[in-house]
């Protein structure tokens, strides 16, 4: 038998999971890391531990595999988007990375559109600037940092880190690089005016290459660490969102994927130059080659669930919080939350907004407070369905990924807000599966990614929207899209005391 390796390097941990030539999954191991958040708005990662972690996750997956390591015959990964990973003349670490979450650069965002202007940033992006992607993070650097920002070689992403860690060679792939705001995304090629604008040697960024292009083998030392062997084909990956996207075959017009992890998102398969959004949604290129991909982002999606019952104690399994939501009507009786945790990007690029609950009463228990913040993150990923319905797509079916498709009211609920049936896969494996796609197609096993995906996933069960519900849930999102307007200004205020 032939099995492929798929790596997702998350933004809590890193998975690991081993399929075969059928598309079965053998082996699926996860390590996790923490975040180091030094400030209100920070959040970066050690690039060493993701190696670690990955090493042991790998090296936990052949310990327990029945057959012989030579039988691995491909790898590739997925990686959290647009950290930024800074390294000297030696190819070391200049600093800790930092991360897409991280909003500390809204003042570079402001300085990119008056260098450059927003209108030339979308036409060779397709992208605004927000605070998450990468170049806003170098310009911070060159900033405050100007002694790190002087040693820069080369900077990555985390996936690319990752993977030149393993095999001593330097890509990125154009999914990721989409995410940097220096892609000039359709001529796929790093922008020399962005570059020279902002006083960046292009020489820094990553070689270019397709997200199933071969760029190596294992290197001895980690073949050795983690008893894979050299022969271990490795393939560039993509950006987490691309494999996601891959691992649930959205690989055709009219394809929408909801993928609810960290962050949330949206996101619809884009033939080139079909449409425009003008900076609305993101716009990146897909891990397909001269594919695209529009998606609206939810920065604290499962992130606000995890931070409410952290907030509770963090003691408590996810069944067991999400125990008894299914007898709340929708709604939660009256109580209303806004998932702005760390800040949004869609529809609200604002890094100032924080959250709210709306509606406190004394009679609501957990139970309403688990239910509504189920629902706003819904609801904040409806307004990127909005936005996207309104640019053309028809939006009847969704594939539902990730930890929003691990609860069968939360599927019922997307079903009922995003008013479309929403589909949950089988065996689903998150971005991992499209990375472990990636590989296979890339060592040749089948002849396209969609043919690939096809052997690879098959769909477990279908929710219709309820008629009754979608009715509770238009008249809720209408008071929903209010908050934002209504807590804006107060949230800039209560900025100072952060
Ligand atoms: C996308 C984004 C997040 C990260 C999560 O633009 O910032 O979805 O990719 O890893």
């Amino acid at each position: 038998m032939k099995y492929v390796i798929g790596i997702d390097l998350g933004t809590s941990a890193v998975k690991a999971i081993l399929v075969d030539y059928g598309g079965i999954v053998h082996q699926t191991v996860s390590r996790s890391y923490p975040l180091i958040q030094e400030k209100s708005g920070f959040s970066e990662q050690d690039p060493e531990e993701w190696y670690k972690k990955t090493k042991e996750a790998v090296a936990e997956l052949i310990t327990n595999f029945e057959g012989k390591a030579d039988e691995i015959e491909g790898i590739s990964f997925s990686g959290q988007m647009h950290g930024l990973v800074l390294l000297d003349q030696h190819l070391n670490v200049l600093r800790n990375a930092i991360l897409w979450n991280d909003t500390r650069t809204t003042k570079q965002c402001e300085e990119i559109y008056s260098v450059i202007g927003e209108k030339q940033l979308i036409a060779i992006t397709k992208n605004t600037a927000l605070e998450g992607f990468t170049l806003p993070k170098l310009l911070w650097v060159k900033e405050h940092e100007r002694d790190t920002f002087d040693k820069i070689n080369l900077f990555m992403l985390p996936k690319d880190y990752l993977r030149f860690r393993m095999t001593g060679t330097v890509q990125t792939d154009y999914s990721d690089a989409a995410g940097t705001l220096l892609l000039d995304v359709a001529e796929k090629k790093w922008s020399q005016e962005l570059c020279e604008a902002f006083g960046i040697d292009i020489k820094t960024c990553p070689p270019l290459a397709e997200s199933h292009a071969y760029t190596g083998t294992i290197k001895k030392e980690f073949a050795e660490e983690t008893g894979l062997t050299g022969t271990t084909k490795v393939f560039t990956g993509a950006a987490d969102n691309a494999c996601g996207a891959i691992g649930a075959g959205i690989l055709s017009e009219g394809k929408t994927l909801c993928s609810i992890g960290t962050s949330g998102v949206i996101l619809c398969y884009e033939e080139p130059q079909k449409r425009d959004y003008d900076g609305k949604v993101h716009y990146f290129n897909h891990g397909q080659e001269d594919a695209y991909y529009s998606m609206g982002v939810t920065l604290s999606a499962g992130y606000s669930l995890s931070w409410f019952r952290d907030f509770l104690g963090g003691e408590e399994s996810y069944d067991s919080l999400l125990k008894g939501i299914e007898h709340i009507p929708p709604a939660a009786n009256g109580l209303l939350f806004t998932p702005y945790l760390v800040g949004e990007r869609t529809p609200h690029a604002d890094a100032s907004i924080r959250s709210s609950f709306i509606g406190v009463d004394s009679n609501h228990t957990k139970v309403n407070f688990v239910r509504a913040v189920l629902e706003g993150v819904t609801f904040s990923l409806k307004e990127t369905i909005d936005i996207l319905r309104d640019n053309d797509h028809e939006i009847n079916t969704i594939i539902s990924i990730g930890g929003g498709a691990q609860n069968k009211t939360w599927l019922q609920m997307q079903a009922d807000i995003f008013n479309a049936k929403v589909v949950k896969l089988a065996s689903e494996q998150g971005p991992a599966m499209g990375a472990a796609i990636l590989a296979a197609y890339g060592c040749g096993w089948y002849s396209s990614l969609q043919e690939c995906s096809r052997v690879f996933i098959s769909y477990e069960k279908a929710y219709d929207p309820i008629p009754s519900n979608v009715e509770v849930y238009e008249t809720l999102y209408e008071i929903y899209k209010k908050v934002y307007i209504q807590t804006k200004n107060l949230n800039k205020e209560l900025e100072h005391f952060r």
